[in-house]
């Protein structure tokens, strides 16, 4: 293979991020952008310079030179446009959440298996060197059995509106947006051990709040402050327990009165704990003292475009050398099949054994 030629279909916000990525790469070659909105598809072509432009995937689908493809778009087309590209021989590297749910996720990982076509999950936060500094660590078995997990992904004010908060294209609110990242997160820390139960509950009390004034907030591109439909949750709060013995509690928001946001990631082992955000710190004893410490990892001044960078990198380094996926679609599905239960939890009001 000479360059590997790359689409992307959903020419959004993140989109732009997966480009800065494959644009590093010499072994790549943008050669197409799909999305529903012709104007942005032409704009973002003329930009990013990109020959070939479309509006339905399925035509640009039928680009035989087409390799592989990152699928930017909303929640509710990532299964359907992941499967007709695996199915037209194209590699995937699909954003979070991998699907609307854990059925669609699955036939996404069918889809792959059939077709012998890479399906990645977009689960950038794998990519972080705090997340792999205390992989390693818990590899080198210094935390011991992690029993215990906490996480919290909250923010004051920030319901980016628009699809994002519109159920039938995102599948829910903060949860499926936020809480997947950090449930990902901890899963794949500690060896992906399989979720058995979840009890959690969503709210919907407070939705976007469009007439704050004072502070800012990021919107989705078609967010319309005069018409601030929303039909998902604001908050959230689960506790998910595992195969292994390990609890999770985690609580997210997108609206919340609370001072001011608030991310926390914490797991607590029978020889140290660690807190990876705001700070990567570690708590152990020593000598029968209890002794605090902090490693020395410096991510990048612009820490977003690095992670994506080195995703994109390496969904790239997957296909070309068929190194193993760090982030394989069945990590999708397990992720979802947590979310489904949190939001059937919240329905039913009652422990969802899993
Ligand atoms: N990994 C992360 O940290 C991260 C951060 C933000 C968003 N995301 C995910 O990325 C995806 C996109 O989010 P965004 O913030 O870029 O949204 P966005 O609204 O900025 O962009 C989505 C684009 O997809 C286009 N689109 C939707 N359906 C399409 C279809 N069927 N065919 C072609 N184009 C289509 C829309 O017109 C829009 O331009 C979401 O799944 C979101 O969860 C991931």
């Amino acid at each position: 293979m000479d360059k590997v030629k790359v689409g992307i279909i959903g020419a959004g916000n993140i989109s732009e991020l997966h480009v800065q990525g494959y644009k590093k790469l010499p072994n790549v070659e943008l050669v197409a952008v799909c999305d529903l909105d012709k104007e942005k598809a032409e704009e973002y072509a003329a930009k990013h310079d990109i020959p070939n432009i479309f509006t339905d995937y399925n035509e640009m689908l039928k680009m035989e030179e087409l390799d592989a493809v990152s699928v930017t778009t909303w929640n509710n087309s990532h299964a359907p446009i992941s499967i007709a590209a695996m199915k037209a021989g194209k590699n995937v590297l699909c954003e979070k959440p991998l699907a609307m749910n854990a059925d669609e996720a699955q036939k996404m990982v069918d889809t792959s298996k059939e077709t012998n076509k890479l399906l990645m999950v977009g689960f950038v936060r794998r990519f972080e060197k705090n997340a792999n500094y205390i992989k390693e660590t818990i590899e080198n078995d210094e935390l011991g059995n992690v029993y215990y997990a906490k996480t919290g992904y909250m923010r004051k004010w920030g319901n980016p509106g628009g699809w994002f908060c519109d159920k039938k294209r995102s599948g829910g609110g903060p949860v499926i947006d936020l809480g997947v990242h950090v449930i990902d997160l901890i899963s794949y820390l500690t060896g992906k051990p399989k979720a058995v139960s979840v009890m959690a509950s969503t709210f919907e009390h407070l939705g976007l709040k469009p007439y704050i004034k004072g502070i800012s907030k990021y919107n989705a591109k078609d967010y319309d402050k005069d018409n601030p439909f929303c039909d998902v949750e604001d908050s959230a709060t689960a506790l998910i327990k595992y195969d292994n013995g390990m609890t999770l509690s985690i609580e997210t928001s997108w609206v919340l009165h609370t001072k001011e946001d608030n991310n926390y990631l914490m797991l607590y082992g029978d020889k140290a704990g660690v807190k990876m955000e705001p700070e990567l710190e570690f708590y152990k004893e020593h000598n029968d003292y209890f002794v605090e410490e902090r490693p020395i990892v410096k991510e990048e001044t612009d820490k977003f475009s690095a992670i994506f960078q080195r995703e994109t990198a390496h969904f790239i380094d997957c296909i070309v050398n068929n190194t193993e996926c760090r982030n394989p679609g069945e990590d999708g599905v397990a992720i979802m099949k947590i979310l489904d239960a949190i939001y059937e939890s919240a329905k039913s009001g009652h422990e969802v054994i899993l």
